[in-house]
């Protein structure tokens, strides 16, 4: 274990010295440094933007920026992964076809609209949190680049504040009417711990993640559907048919928060929307009862419930795939596996299992050999640790 903390520690001083190494090369000057983590999830999904209950947590996988303010109106940024520049001005700020700018250009968008004086500045970003695999590398670009800008531009904005601009970045410019989960985990998360977010009140509380001989295994399917975000966005539609419906009769009801299943079994009898409500009313009971079991440290209740949650990931929210189920479904009566399930918006990424600490290597091996087999496709497997939400490096 100490020797997997030592490698990380190294990977990151190299990645930091990477990003300065190459901005002072490609802009001549000396950057501030920012660091934004990806997350993982421990249990629920899609619970976010019906204003329910997440349990996220920041990881240690992250975007790492380098940024230095400019004299004149310009926006130049470098992505070190795509080898690629994009060049704006303050006025010019607009969505590309690039993809990998919108998430920064999103952020400085929406401190345009919301009044914000910024000058123009040079950025180069680099990292280690695998894109398109479900860690929300996007939240971390977008947490990162609004941490930095308030940070260099002295705008004084609060921790909340810049991760709903994240989030409305998303929106905006990638598109994806996400929630507050990702966004809110890179700038809020905390090493050792997962965060219960209550998304109705935005009220927050640590809980340890005390593991006890169990580690956090990441398997990346490596597929990436194309449907995500379209089906993602659709999801939130039908959530929102159901709102309707039951408001109807209950005209107090705003979200799905408030909705009770007596009150979906009496109000709404569309079979899709039912049971697209049914999954997310579920998972916020289990998402608490999840909390129980987390302080009493039992770890065993814990991993049941993330295979019911992927059953219901699976069976009545319908954003799993194939690729996935294989992976749960692999591990679901080894004895060294006490819970699995996808984790994410769905359609591909990564699984999340807890997984006893000796048995990580055989485990991947034996599946890498059978997803190879069944599914024609590399299996990639990550173990991480919690940590802490963005900062400022140097
Ligand atoms: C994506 C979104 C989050 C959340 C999850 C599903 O990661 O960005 O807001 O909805 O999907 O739980």
């Amino acid at each position: 274990m100490d020797l997997i903390k030592l490698k990380k520690g190294f990977m990151n001083e190299v990645i930091i010295r990477e990003v300065k190494e190459k901005f002072r090369a490609r802009f001549k000057e000396e950057p501030t440094l920012f660091r934004s983590p990806g997350r993982v999830n421990i249990i629920e999904e899609h619970t976010d933007y019906n204003n329910g209950f997440v349990l996220p947590a920041a990881i240690d996988k992250a975007v790492y920026i380098g940024v230095s303010k400019r004299q004149d109106n310009n926006i130049k940024l470098f992505s070190e992964e795509f080898q690629e520049e994009h060049t704006c001005t303050l006025s010019t700020v607009e969505r590309t076809t690039k993809g990998w700018p919108n998430y920064i250009l999103g952020v400085v968008d929406q401190l345009l609209k919301r009044g914000y004086t910024i000058g123009g500045f040079n950025l180069n970003i680099e990292g280690d949190v695998p894109i398109g695999s479900g860690l929300s590398s996007s939240a971390a670009v977008e947490c990162a680049t609004a941490f930095a800008l308030n940070e260099i531009f002295q705008l004084g904005i609060g921790k909340m504040d810049l991760a709903f601009i994240g989030q409305k970045a998303e929106h905006e410019f990638a598109r994806v009417m996400c929630g507050i989960m990702d966004q809110f985990a890179s700038v809020f998360g905390k090493k050792d711990h997962v965060i219960r977010l209550d998304c109705q009140s935005m009220e927050y509380e640590y809980e340890p993640l005390v593991l006890k001989g169990y580690k956090l295994l990441l398997l990346n399917t490596n597929v990436k559907h194309s449907l995500a975000s379209s089906e993602y966005n659709t999801r939130r539609r039908q959530c929102e048919e159901g709102v309707h419906l039951v408001k109807k009769r209950y005209p107090k009801i705003n979200t799905l928060r408030d909705v009770t299943m007596s009150m979906l079994e009496e109000c709404v009898t569309d079979s899709l929307v039912f049971k697209r409500c049914k999954y997310v009313i579920e998972e916020n009971i289990r998402l608490l009862a999840a909390c129980e079991d987390l302080k009493k440290g039992d770890i065993k209740a814990l991993g049941e419930k993330m295979y019911r949650t992927h059953d219901g990931l699976i069976k009545e929210y319908e954003v799993s795939c194939r690729e996935l189920d294989f992976l749960v479904d692999s591990v679901r009566s080894h004895p060294d596996v006490l819970g699995a399930r996808m984790m994410g918006g769905g359609f591909g990424g990564c699984t999340i299992n807890i997984v006893k600490e000796e048995a990580i290597n055989g485990l991947f091996d034996a599946l890498a050999n059978s997803y190879k087999k069944e599914m024609g496709l590399d299996l990639t497997h990550y173990i991480v640790e919690t940590d802490d939400g963005s900062s400022r490096i140097v």
